[in-house]
């Protein structure tokens, strides 16, 4: 229920955040002989930054430059925005699955197993894309610093003239953003332990450990008396005993049975030495 309604929502914010940023820098250059010119640069999604330019006042003679800023930050950008959306896509789809497709999902137990591996690939994909997205955002707070800027411009360059950054970009919503992707890993790798419940796998695995348990302790009482009676083949007394514990599982052998039943074990062993007395188990039920 919580993967329900938070999944989609969670997802909905990561990438509005991120895919919706656009921000803006504002530098006032003030030239030695007083000109002035404020100049505004914007910049969005996808953090292209080398694409980004805008025109500069160059104190001498009153004439303009363009100015590009520095590095790409797409890549882990799209890609954060592209695993929100995808997840908000397969969380949405789940859910209508989910709720109208009830008896096309629990058959032959389909759909429990692919929500489950698709919960750990996303949640997977929700850590790498978060790291990724948060190392970038640091980068890219950096390349729009005021010290950043003031490189760029030539004007500022010069210390004769004076420059002042009136406005810095607003980080919240990309600060929001990775909040929200590492929000969303935490909701996603923690329903992997829901999802694989409902597969069923865990009480099936259950069984399984709980037999093999019975199996050693039954075994281990097999060793006891098996190595009062036969003290030479011990090898050969490990594979019997491997059957016969088979055997104590089901139910059917309390005990060892010596019997004469089975003398194609004895021709297999191929060691006629005397042994004392030997054991042999009886499979037939
Ligand atoms: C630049 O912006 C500041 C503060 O908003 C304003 O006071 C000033 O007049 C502006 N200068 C120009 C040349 O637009």
């Amino acid at each position: 229920m919580c993967m329900v309604i938070f999944a989609p929502l969670f997802a909905v914010f990561a990438f509005a955040l991120c895919g919706g940023y656009s921000g803006q820098i504002t530098v006032k250059v003030e030239c030695l002989d007083k000109t002035q010119s404020n100049i505004s640069i914007r910049f969005a999604y996808p953090f292209r930054l080398q694409q980004v330019h805008f025109n500069a006042l160059l104190c001498e003679r009153k004439r303009h430059e363009t100015v590009f800023l520095e590095g790409d930050y797409s890549s882990s950008a799209q890609f954060f925005v592209t695993v929100s959306v995808l997840a908000f896509l397969y969380s949405l789809l789940a859910t209508v699955v989910y709720i109208f497709y009830q008896n096309k999902y629990r058959e032959k137990n389909r759909g429990p197993v692919v929500d489950c591996l698709v919960t750990v690939v996303f949640s997977g994909l929700w850590f790498v894309s978060s790291v990724a997205w948060a190392k970038t955002l640091s980068g890219l707070k950096k390349a729009t610093d005021v010290g950043q800027m003031q490189l760029l411009l030539s004007a500022c360059r010069d210390p004769e003239n004076l420059c002042e950054t009136l406005q810095e970009p607003a980080w919240t919503n990309l600060n929001m953003s990775v909040a929200f992707g590492f929000l969303n890993f935490s909701l996603w790798a923690g329903n992997i332990w829901f999802a694989y419940k409902e597969t069923g796998l865990h009480n099936s695995g259950q069984r399984h450990l709980s037999r093999s348990l019975s199996e050693k302790r039954s075994s281990s009482f097999r060793q006891y008396s098996q190595s009062s009676f036969d003290q030479s083949g011990t090898g050969f007394g490990q594979r019997l005993y491997s059957q016969a514990s088979f055997d104590l599982s089901s139910g059917n052998l309390s005990l060892p049975q010596t019997t004469l039943g089975q003398p194609m074990l004895y021709r297999q062993m191929g060691s006629p030495t005397s042994r004392g007395p030997l054991i042999f188990i009886n499979e037939s039920q």
